[in-house]
């Protein structure tokens, strides 16, 4: 197993829509060890192959306790076949270090994959939860997309872009999601103390 290189935002390849994988083999099952634990020695909590330079449909990520046992899970050729619901996500990327901003998502989300084995199975994510984030997070990567792309607003995530040196957003890229920001501005206008805890942490993260 091996470290591969994770590259950095402006690289064209994070960009291209990558490609379906048509076995999972020997070599495909080496990547995807090679990419389980480039991710856990970046501390990262998702990992998607364009990332490490293969334009290919795959991805990782852990979400368990990083101070409990490690709970890693495999996407091959996955599909997001339900989605539901809007909730904010404060994210970041291992391809743009350091830099964490509020974007849009969707609540629940359904997925089929292939498993490590090339076995196909089905996961449900709810409530908005990490693992719902996450799954959508990747899945972005694979079609060239960024979370950047859904950011809640502009000038902050330029802010945060710019704090790490990293290059601003590209405005042709958003996602057009008025529906996800109606849905979420309603439910934080109904939950106000959750905003301002969010608020709150993102401070103490000096974010
Ligand atoms: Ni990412």
């Amino acid at each position: 197993m091996s470290i591969l290189k994770i590259i950095e935002y402006k690289n064209p390849i994070l960009r291209e829509k990558s490609k379906e994988v048509s076995k999972v083999s020997k070599k495909i099952k080496n990547l995807i060890a090679d990419m389980l634990e480039t991710m856990y020695q970046a501390q990262g909590v998702g990992l998607a192959a364009p990332q490490v330079g293969y334009s290919l449909r795959i991805f990782v990520l852990d979400v368990s306790d990083p101070e409990g046992p490690i709970d890693p899970m495999v996407f091959v050729n996955p599909k997001i076949v339900k989605k539901s619901g809007a909730i904010n996500s404060y994210e970041g990327c291992l391809s743009f270090p350091k830099a964490y901003t509020n974007v849009r998502r969707y609540k629940n989300v359904l997925v089929k994959a292939l498993d490590i084995n090339g076995r196909p199975f089905v996961k449900e994510a709810l409530d908005g939860s990490l693992l719902s984030r996450c799954i959508q997070h990747e899945f972005d990567h694979l079609e060239g997309n960024l979370f950047i792309d859904h950011c809640r607003n502009r000038f902050d995530a330029n802010n945060a872009l710019a704090k790490y040196n990293l290059p601003s957003i590209e405005e042709e890229r958003l996602i057009e999601e008025d529906f996800l920001e109606k849905e979420i501005v309603e439910y934080e206008k109904a939950h106000p103390e959750e905003v301002e805890e969010l608020r709150k942490t993102i401070e103490e993260q000096g974010g």
